[in-house]
């Protein structure tokens, strides 16, 4: 049974926390946060873990077996390799680090000695987004041609990073395991329009080296939640909308073929209109999935399915989409 500790306790860290105290499968509990106001109301609800200010103490604790990293992305590279260094396995938030360099010496040092590290690409323990896989791998849509993907609300406008950093990981982070690949074009246009220099609406273009294409969507500025994902096969067509409360995914027996001329150079296009599916889809806690995963990764050593790795290949398409959005932005 693994012992972990919790580090950050804001407004994403406590819902880690619940998780891993409902999960059966982790040993002793250590929270910690810099902010004694949020450690001690954390505590209160979960009056069982040990408390502590600093990060330094729950490295130090060799009983410990695992951490969790749920702090700002500046942050997440030195406490993850501080815990590392300290012989600890690491589940870290989404994005991974804050860029490349640092999310492969995470890497790195992680698989040079023999640790676990996980990020929270919680989206990836989704039911509708396991089902659409499994879909996309049973090649029901047929070839994957493109997929667009719009996540656009009213959101909380960040002071550190462009809307990429906080709102594309999910995107990418599905993007790449329903295609199984990372892309191989990355480019991004978009505007600062609330704070300059804080890009809050982009619109980014991906190849990838199937020959797929994407288009990501992010923004803060919007009058309504959008999630809406397009993907269009060769064979079929599938809408995928999160903010649906039932059918979230339904697949759309529609294309285009291509008849056989009758004669030289008269092509003639037939479209195909049938039936229209909703699949049944599990119900479970996505995060409840992720944390077991996790503690099951730390027991066993197994590689997680949002392993660091993974993680370091989000990061690098966040970065280079928000590079090229902020060169385009400097006037
Ligand atoms: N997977 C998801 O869907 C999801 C959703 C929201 C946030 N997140 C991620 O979770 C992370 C945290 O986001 P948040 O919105 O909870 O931020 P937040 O600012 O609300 O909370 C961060 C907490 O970490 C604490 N902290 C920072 N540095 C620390 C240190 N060195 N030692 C101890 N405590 C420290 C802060 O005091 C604060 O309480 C980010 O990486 C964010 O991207 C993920």
């Amino acid at each position: 049974m693994a012992s972990i500790g919790v580090i950050g306790l804001g407004y994403w860290g406590p819902n880690l926390l619940r998780n891993i105290v409902a999960n059966r499968r982790s040993g002793k509990i250590v929270i910690c946060d810099k902010d004694p106001g949020r450690l001690s109301k954390v505590s209160e609800r979960f009056p069982a873990c040990e408390t502590t200010l600093e990060a330094e103490d729950v490295f130090k604790d060799p009983t410990i077996d695992a951490v969790i990293i749920a702090t700002s992305v500046s942050s997440h590279y030195p406490l993850a390799m501080k815990a590392m260094q300290a012989g600890k396995h690491v589940f870290v938030e989404k994005p991974f680090a804050e860029d490349t360099e640092k999310a492969e010496e995470m890497v790195k040092y992680a698989e040079d000695n023999g640790l676990v590290t996980m990020v929270g690409h919680t989206f990836l323990f989704s039911p509708p987004v396991l089902k659409i896989k499994e879909i996309l791998d049973n090649k029901e849509l047929g070839e994957v041609r493109f997929i667009t993907s719009t996540r656009v609300n009213l959101g909380l406008h960040q002071k550190d990073v462009s809307v990429i950093w906080d709102l594309a990981p999910h995107d990418f982070s599905m993007l790449f395991y329903w295609l199984d690949e990372e892309p191989d074009f990355v480019e991004a246009f978009g505007h600062d329009y609330v704070l300059n220099g804080i890009p809050d609406v982009a619109f980014i273009n991906l190849g990838f080296p199937s020959g797929a294409t994407a288009n990501v969507q992010v923004a803060w500025l919007a009058p309504s939640k959008l999630r809406k994902t397009v993907i269009v096969g060769s064979r079929k067509m599938l809408i995928y909308d999160d903010t649906e409360p039932y059918e979230k995914i339904k697949i759309f027996d529609k294309g285009v073929d291509i008849l056989e001329p009758k004669t030289f150079g008269e092509y003639q296009l037939s479209y195909r209109t049938g039936d229209i599916i909703s699949p049944q889809i599990d119900s479970f806690e996505p995060l409840h999935s992720e944390m077991e995963e996790f503690l099951r990764c730390v027991e066993t050593g197994a590689t997680p399915r949002t392993s660091g790795r993974s993680g370091m290949g989000v990061v690098k398409a966040l970065e280079t989409a928000d590079k090229s959005l902020c060169a385009k932005l400097e006037r």
